[in-house]
C-alpha cells in the first residue's frame, strides 16, 4: 500500500471534566483513500477532524499528517501546516461575504504568499473545473447553497493540499445540491485526492468514499474496508 497521509496513534482528547471526547483513537489513512466518518451527535467526529487539522491537540497520543507531527506544532506552525497540507469544507461554507467568489477562492494562495496574478489564474481554473466560473465576480450571498459549497470546495483545493477534510459538507443542502456535492467529492477522489468526510448522510458516505469508519462515545467502533463498503453500497 502507499504511504500514510494520516496516522493517529492512541489519540485521546478530553474537555474539562467530561468523559473523553476521543478515547485512544488509532487510524491510518493512505494516499488516495476516501474515508467516511460516521457516528451519532456528540460521538467525537468533529473533535477527530480538529485534531487532524491541527485546530486542537490530543492530550495523549500522536497525530501525523503527511510526515508532520501535527500534535507538536505551535500556533504559527499549525497555521502554516493548515495552509499547505489541508483543505477544509464545512457545513455552512464559511465563505467571506464581502469578497467575490474569485477572491474567496484565491485567498488561501494569497495568504501563502502567492502573487496576485498567479492566485487569480489558479482560482479561475478551479472555478471553471467546478462549473461555477460564471459566478466568479459575484458575492457569495447571491449564490445557492450548492453553488456556495462548490466555491468552498474550490477554495479548499487552492493550495493543492494532500488532504481534504469535510465536516457535514451536505448538511445544509437540499437533496439535489447534496448529491451534486457528493459527486464532486467522488470525482476528486477518483482523480487521486485523499479525502476524510464526516457525515450523517449515508448516501454521501456511499457515493464518495470507499471506506467507512464509525465512532461512538469517542472510540472507533467499526472500520469497514473498501471492498466490504463497496459491496454494502450495492445492496
Ligand atoms: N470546545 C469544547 N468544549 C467542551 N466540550 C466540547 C468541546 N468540543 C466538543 N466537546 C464535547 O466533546 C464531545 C464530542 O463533540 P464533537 O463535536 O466532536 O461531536 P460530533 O460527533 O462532531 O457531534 P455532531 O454530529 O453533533 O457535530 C461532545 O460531548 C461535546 O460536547
Ligand atoms: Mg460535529
Amino acid at each position: 500500500m502507499t504511504v500514510p497521509v494520516i496516522e493517529l496513534r492512541g489519540a485521546s482528547r478530553r474537555y474539562d471534566d467530561g468523559p473523553p471526547a476521543l478515547h485512544e483513537v488509532s487510524l491510518t489513512v493512505r494516499r488516495g483513500e476516501a474515508v467516511a466518518v460516521l457516528g451519532p451527535s456528540g460521538s467525537g467526529k468533529s473533535t477527530l477532524l480538529n485534531l487532524i487539522a491541527g485546530l486542537d491537540r490530543p492530550d495523549t497520543g500522536t497525530v501525523t499528517v503527511d510526515g508532520v507531527r501535527v500534535d507538536e506544532l505551535g500556533e504559527s506552525g499549525s497555521a502554516l501546516y493548515r495552509r499547505s497540507k489541508i483543505g477544509m469544507i464545512f457545513q455552512f461554507f464559511n465563505l467571506l461575504d464581502d469578497l467575490t467568489v474569485a477572491d474567496n477562492v484565491a485567498l488561501p494562495a494569497r495568504l501563502a504568499g502567492v502573487a496576485r496574478a498567479e492566485a487569480r489564474r489558479r482560482a479561475a481554473e478551479l472555478l471553471e473545473n467546478l462549473g461555477i466560473d460564471r459566478h466568479a465576480g459575484a458575492y457569495p450571498g447571491r449564490l445557492s447553497g450548492g453553488e456556495r459549497q462548490r466555491v468552498a470546495v474550490a477554495r479548499a483545493l487552492m493550495n493543492r493540499p494532500p488532504l481534504l477534510l469535510a465536516d457535514e459538507p451536505t448538511g445544509a443542502l437540499d437533496t439535489a445540491a447534496g448529491q451534486d456535492v457528493s459527486r464532486l467529492l467522488a470525482d476528486l477522489n477518483a482523480e487521486g485526492q485523499t479525502l476524510v468526510v464526516v457525515t450523517h448522510d449515508l448516501s454521501l458516505a456511499r457515493s464518495c468514499t470507499q471506506r467507512r469508519v464509525e465512532i461512538a462515545d469517542g472510540r472507533l467502533t467499526e472500520d469497514v474496508p473498501p471492498r466490504a463498503a463497496a459491496t454494502e453500497a450495492v445492496r
